[in-house]
């Protein structure tokens, strides 16, 4: 069957559904019917969708085309009223990560989906990896023996252009508006949210306890250098250490401590690694999954918004804590100037990984920078 959609947010990650749209038109399964940006088109990348009626409003936009499933690709701060408007035209909603700012704009949007009967589907596509599908199978078959923690790390670099290059980079709220930018709420998000759902604690009520403690190494009011450790209601304690301040970036992982077998989960790859043996898997991105849903209920939602209560419960903490601390300038080292610039904390990524092998915090690991 094939579906209309528009796609709001069309330039930065919304070029990625242009591309899926295109693939997903070619096979017959979608139809592009509008798009929508507060910026106009560019030349290249609508190309391909010049003849597609385009608006500055998405509620205009749903009033001429009616389509099936809305996409919803936007800064986090415009998610509630896009979707929104994107929920009461009765659509099915696609809607990127992280799906709120907060928890009382998570909850309006879950109760519009649930109270529409339509399905809202949030853009975590590593929840849609083959080798995330398959780890969670051998958890709960027992495979790995008993599940004694979950250790997530992760260590990228991020220069000054990409907090230059929107107005809500790196911020907690914008105009008194929350926006939730921080390394562990957007850049690591999915790490958060699948460590979460291996351990199959989705709702708000399964995360028993939760303490963070959150840097920064950058003139930027949220977090890029965290460590979150939560215990769920079933009793795992889930560690997620991340930087954006590596000097030797990497991907990240996901440590399942088990007391029978070691897993990780390499989640952007596809990669899944058990006692030390490599496997590699395919993945359903979140748009061809919701499709498949709307075909077929019996298939689920891989990213319900429904099922993001424990991670926005997550966001919420993070958003509002007491500001990120600034490491102090002496573990510092910076490199190059104006939009390449990058700031390193040297070390960080050893900190972060013995944070996911030991379940510890930066302050147990004796981090001389977070004391
Ligand atoms: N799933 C992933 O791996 C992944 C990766 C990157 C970003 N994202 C998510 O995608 C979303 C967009 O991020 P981005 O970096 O592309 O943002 P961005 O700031 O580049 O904006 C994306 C587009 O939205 C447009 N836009 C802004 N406000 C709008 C509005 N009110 N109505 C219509 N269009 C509007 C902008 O003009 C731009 O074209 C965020 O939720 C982000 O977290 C997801």
């Amino acid at each position: 069957m094939t579906r209309t959609v528009v796609l709001a947010g069309t330039s930065g990650y919304g070029s990625t559904y242009l591309r899926e749209i295109t693939e997903l038109e070619a096979e017959g399964a979608v139809r592009l019917v509008g798009l929508c940006d507060v910026r106009p088109p560019t030349a290249t990348a609508h190309q391909p969708f010049a003849d597609r009626p385009f608006d500055t409003s998405l509620d205009r936009l749903l009033t001429l085309t009616h389509p099936d499933v809305a996409i919803v690709s936007t800064p986090i701060h415009t998610h509630l009223p896009l979707g929104r408007a994107a929920l009461n035209a009765g659509c099915h909603l696609m809607l990127e990560k992280p799906p709120a700012p907060s928890a009382a704009e998570w909850r309006e949007l879950a109760a519009l989906a649930r109270s529409a009967g339509v399905s809202c589907q949030v853009g975590f596509q590593s929840l849609g990896s083959g080798a995330y599908a398959r780890l969670r199978e051998l958890i709960g078959a027992g495979t790995l023996g008993r599940v004694e923690g979950i250790g997530c790390y992760g260590a990228w670099s991020r220069d000054a252009a990409y907090y230059r290059r929107a107005s809500w980079a790196g911020r907690r709220e914008l105009r008194g508006v929350p926006v939730a930018d921080g390394a562990l709420t957007n850049p690591f998000a999915h790490a958060v949210a699948t460590a979460l759902a291996l351990d199959a604690s989705t709702d708000w009520d399964d995360i028993t306890a939760l303490d963070t403690e959150l840097f920064r190494v950058r003139d930027i009011e949220t977090d890029d250098t965290s460590c979150l450790r939560m215990t769920s209601r079933r009793g795992t304690v889930i560690t997620v250490a991340v930087t954006l301040a590596a000097q030797t970036p990497s991907e990240p992982v996901i440590i399942v401590h088990g007391s029978r077998l070691r897993a990780e989960l390499h989640y952007t790859r596809d990669l899944l690694v058990l006692d030390g043996r490599p496997s590699q898997h395919d993945r359903t991105s979140p748009l061809r999954n919701l499709l498949a849903h709307l075909d077929d209920p019996r298939i689920a939602l891989q990213s319900d918004i429904a099922a993001c209560g424990a991670f926005t419960r997550v966001l919420d903490t993070v958003n509002t804590t007491p500001a990120p601390r600034m490491v102090d300038e002496r573990w510092l080292v910076h490199e190059g100037v104006g939009d390449t610039a990058r700031t390193y904390l040297p070390g960080v990524e050893q900190a972060v990984r013995m944070s996911a092998e030991q379940l510890a915090t930066f302050t147990e690991l004796d981090e001389p920078w977070a004391a």
